[in-house]
């Protein structure tokens, strides 16, 4: 077993190339200071690392990496594919993507690169050779990560001729014949058939309107494109350095790539934070998204990940977000460690004078004098670092399966059927209820066992399978509580609307429902009534009404306008030993509300505790031990409650039940407590 990470908990991305050597030794001492334990160096520095042709030059980073050494610092290093070099590029433009719009991208920016190219892949493999084979024996090196953010600005692309003989290739493998591939895509609609493999196009803008089963067949076709890429790598440097770990740094809910896949072969998953968000598209204070983010991403591998980038201060490209108060970034790191993170590394380690991300500031400033950023992240790993090895390898144990399918979420962003319907929303408005109850939970895939759930989730099934139709009875059959919700069934896995029965299809038995009609809810919510507060009028449906007519299920809310007023909007189902909701619109909060209480009694499902707006109540369990936290992600002080609160040892913070602002409380117990 490689555990070639164990004993690593703190971390920072760091550029010496960015810097002059006399500065390396004074980021050294300030980062051992600071309780840095680990760096990640070279992501994209492929010119200073090979700045000719297969002339490799890694003297530099050997004289970095001794000199971290020299601090107890052990090391990380990036393979720099996501930018190749000027001299590269210049001798084969043909590397560089083609857009969905025909135009060839430039050099300039990062990610230029056709990541089917043969040729590309010639350089991509010398490169990660050579570098392995020089790294292999370095003492300070520990592991790798493969390229950076897959998918990151990878758009579509790319649309080139070595990407298209990839995918008809790729199509003829998943379909064998052209008849089957004819069949799967539908093709006698407006002409589009094709008489063989070779005369199938990538996907470029057209006069009008796409093929949805092309559509998905491309997304899938460009999430195996990278899995691949990576796995190049992945083969040259377990060969090289067989102790060595691999990772990537992936980004939450981006879905370029499916991190089910690219994880598979990876020793674990890493995650880049940023709760400040990105040219500022995002709310600031986004703890939920956050929180969601990171039980994704720890469910990857069902595994504790690393946080490769966390937000060291203010983000901002030409565009700047809010400065981190104090106490801030400290909380978002630590709500990181309370969802599984065993290492969590902070990008970056001084803002940069030049560049694109000169405004991305660091944990340093730009004069690179420890300011109060510096202070407040060494407070916390002196604070937390008595604690993490404890604690490494621990996981929440969620009874709560939320369904996660990256095809699902293909076929809405090909088909989002309302403007405003989108698949990962509606996973996180689930999430957000489950949230909001101190309840944890996982993502999980629809392959996975859901045996260990009580409760599973599964939003917006749209294509559906035989097998996975059969788990879910399955899941039901054997005592499961399962909640189905509206465009469940609609589809098979080729992105073709089924026509065998009503809809959900096949699920109708399960749900003991059939939708007869539906309502694209444009315009207007639709009331409802919640059959057991009959009088209250806040509930609605939103987005979408699937008009239901029972088939041994019992209505718990129906529709209250239009002309499908009286007919149900919420059904529950007995079936086998278990328990079926079915939401057939996207609820309004007090609807979701009263659905997911009924839910989570029928499961059994029980919350960590209560707690004011803005704490956040989680665990982590490992060899009969548990954790629980209790952190205020808010600038104000705030209260919480876990059951027996009486009984816990507080390892870690001041008054039980009550948080000064970004405090961070962590209890600790014996399994069963
Ligand atoms: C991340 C990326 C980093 C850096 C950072 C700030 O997405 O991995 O390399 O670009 O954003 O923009
Ligand atoms: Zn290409």
């Amino acid at each position: 077993m490689r555990d070639s990470f164990k004993g690593l908990h703190f971390g920072t991305d760091y550029y010496p190339e960015h810097w002059p050597r006399e500065r390396w030794e004074t980021d050294a001492s300030l980062m051992k200071e600071m309780g840095i334990q680990v760096v990640r160096l070279g992501e994209f520095s492929w010119h200073k690392m090979e700045p000719r042709e297969g002339k490799y030059d890694f003297g530099w980073l050997d004289e970095a990496i001794a000199l971290l050494g020299r601090y107890d610092i052990q090391v990380i290093l990036g393979t720099p594919t996501a930018a190749p070099p000027a001299w590269l590029v210049n001798r084969h433009p043909e590397i560089l993507p083609i857009d969905s719009q025909g135009r060839r991208r430039g050099f300039g920016g990062r990610h230029h690169d056709c990541q089917s190219n043969p040729l590309y892949r010639k350089y991509v493999k010398n490169l990660v050779t050579a570098m392995a084979v020089h790294f292999s024996e370095n003492p300070i090196v520990k592991g790798w990560q493969i390229d950076n953010e897959f998918g990151n600005a990878h758009g579509d692309l790319c649309m080139c001729d070595s990407c298209r003989k990839s995918f008809q290739e790729w199509l003829q493998k998943k379909y064998g014949s052209v008849e089957c591939f004819n069949a799967a895509w539908g093709t006698a609609f407006w002409s589009q058939e094709y008489n063989s493999f070779e005369e199938v196009f990538t996907p470029r803008i057209t006069v009008t309107g796409e093929n949805p089963s092309a559509m998905l067949d491309w997304k899938c076709f460009c999430s195996d494109l990278i899995v691949d890429f990576q796995q190049i790598q992945i083969d040259i440097i377990r060969r090289y350095c067989p102790e060595h770990f691999i990772t990537h740094n992936c980004m939450g809910f981006a879905d370029k790539v499916n991190y089910y896949d690219l994880s598979k072969t990876l020793d674990f998953a890493s995650h880049d934070q940023y709760p400040g968000g990105f040219y500022g598209k995002m709310p600031f204070e986004n703890n939920e998204l956050m929180a969601a983010n990171l039980d994704m991403t720890r469910s990857f591998k069902k595994q504790p990940f690393w946080i490769m980038e966390q937000q060291a201060g203010m983000t901002g490209w030409n565009i700047m977000g809010r400065t981190p108060a104090p106490g801030q970034l400290s909380a978002w790191a630590e709500q990181c460690v309370a969802h599984g993170a065993d290492c969590v590394v902070f990008f970056r380690w001084r803002s940069c004078t030049v560049g694109t991300e000169q405004y991305w500031h660091g944990i340093l400033p730009h004069s690179g004098r420890p300011g109060r950023r510096y202070a407040e992240l060494k407070e916390m790993t002196k604070r937390l670092s008595p604690i993490m090895d404890e604690l490494s390898g621990s996981m929440p144990d969620s009874r709560v399966g939320i369904v996660f399918s990256y095809r699902q979420e293909y076929a809405f962003s090909i088909q989002p059927h309302h403007p405003d319907l989108n698949y990962v929303n509606q996973v996180l408005m689930y999430y957000g209820e489950l949230y909001k109850r101190s309840i944890p939970v996982d993502f999980v895939q629809d392959t996975d066992d859901f045996s260990n759930y009580r409760l599973v989730i599964a939003p917006l099934q749209y294509l559906m399978t035989k097998e996975l139709a059969d788990k879910y009875f399955a899941y039901a059959e054997a005592g499961g509580t399962l909640v189905l919700t509206m465009r469940t069934g609609v589809k098979d896995e080729h992105n073709i609307c089924m026509c065998d029965r009503e809809l959900p299809g096949v699920l109708s038995d399960l749900c003991g429902i059939e939708v007869s009609d539906y309502d694209c809810l444009r315009d207007a919510d639709v009331r409802v009534t919640w059959e057991e507060d009959r009088e209250s009028g806040v509930y609605y449906a939103t987005k979408w009404s699937d008009i239901i007519t029972l088939k041994g299920a019992e209505a718990l809310a129906c529709y209250r306008d239009e002309f499908y007023a009286g007919t149900p909007c919420v059904t529950e189902n007995a079936y086998g030993m278990g328990r079926v909701f079915y939401i057939g619109t996207e609820p309004s909060e007090k609807l979701l509300e009263a659905v997911m209480d009924r839910a989570a009694v029928s499961a059994g499902i029980r919350s960590i505790g209560r707690k004011d707006p803005g704490v956040e109540l989680s665990r982590r369990k490992k060899d009969g031990k548990v954790w629980i936290f209790a952190l205020n992600l808010t600038g104000r002080p705030a209260g919480y409650e876990i059951g027996e609160q009486q009984k816990w040892k507080l390892a870690l913070g001041g008054q039980k039940g009550m948080l000064q602002p970004f405090e961070l409380h962590i209890y600790q117990g014996e399994e069963g407590e």
